[in-house]
């Protein structure tokens, strides 16, 4: 096979690729759980949360295969079974638990948040430790994206006082004046 000559090393090439494979299996189970959110979620929010998540799914899938993408550039192969993503990914499943859509929310905001931290951090990598300039951009790309996600998820349950099944407290209910 012909060499890949773009000045990174063999160690370097593998270590983005690496990370790029990590990056692609989290992207993948958040597509699933959001795609999974969007199908079973009720409510009075049921019509803003539905479409939004369309949204996020579309670009989950657009961001997906430029991962896949960028490890093929690099000479690599992208992980591509549902047992490699599950094996490889940070994130964890919540397989039969349908939560509220305040829940839903939550548990997506903390997915979003960990995906954050994990591309920060594969940004360093990828500039500092190999030397790949190309791939830390692509990464802080997707990174400046997952926080307007995880801004617009928070936007929903942010100053609300909810307890743990998405209901205002009974303290909190405010009687009618005059009853
Ligand atoms: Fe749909």
């Amino acid at each position: 096979m012909r060499a890949i000559n773009i000045g990174l090393t063999e160690e370097q090439r593998q270590g983005v690729i690496n990370l790029l494979n990590q990056d692609l299996a989290d992207a993948y189970l958040l597509l699933v759980k959001t795609k999974k959110y969007h199908w079973d979620v009720v409510g009075p929010q049921f019509r803003s949360l539905h479409q939004l998540w369309e949204e996020h799914y579309q670009k989950l899938t657009l961001n997906i295969d430029a991962l896949a993408e960028r490890v093929r550039a690099l000479g690599g192969f992208p992980v591509g079974t549902l047992e490699g993503f599950l094996k490889l990914a940070t994130l964890k499943e919540h397989a039969g638990n349908v939560p509220t859509a305040t829940g839903m929310v939550a548990n997506l905001v903390d997915d979003h948040e960990q995906v954050i931290r994990n591309l920060r951090d594969h940004v360093d990598q990828s500039g500092e430790k190999f030397h790949d300039q190309g791939t830390a951009d692509f990464l802080t790309g997707l990174l400046e994206q997952h926080e307007e996600i995880a801004w617009m998820l928070r936007s929903f349950i942010e100053g609300e006082a909810l307890d743990p099944d998405g209901r205002k407290p009974a303290a909190e209910a405010k009687t009618p004046v005059g009853v």
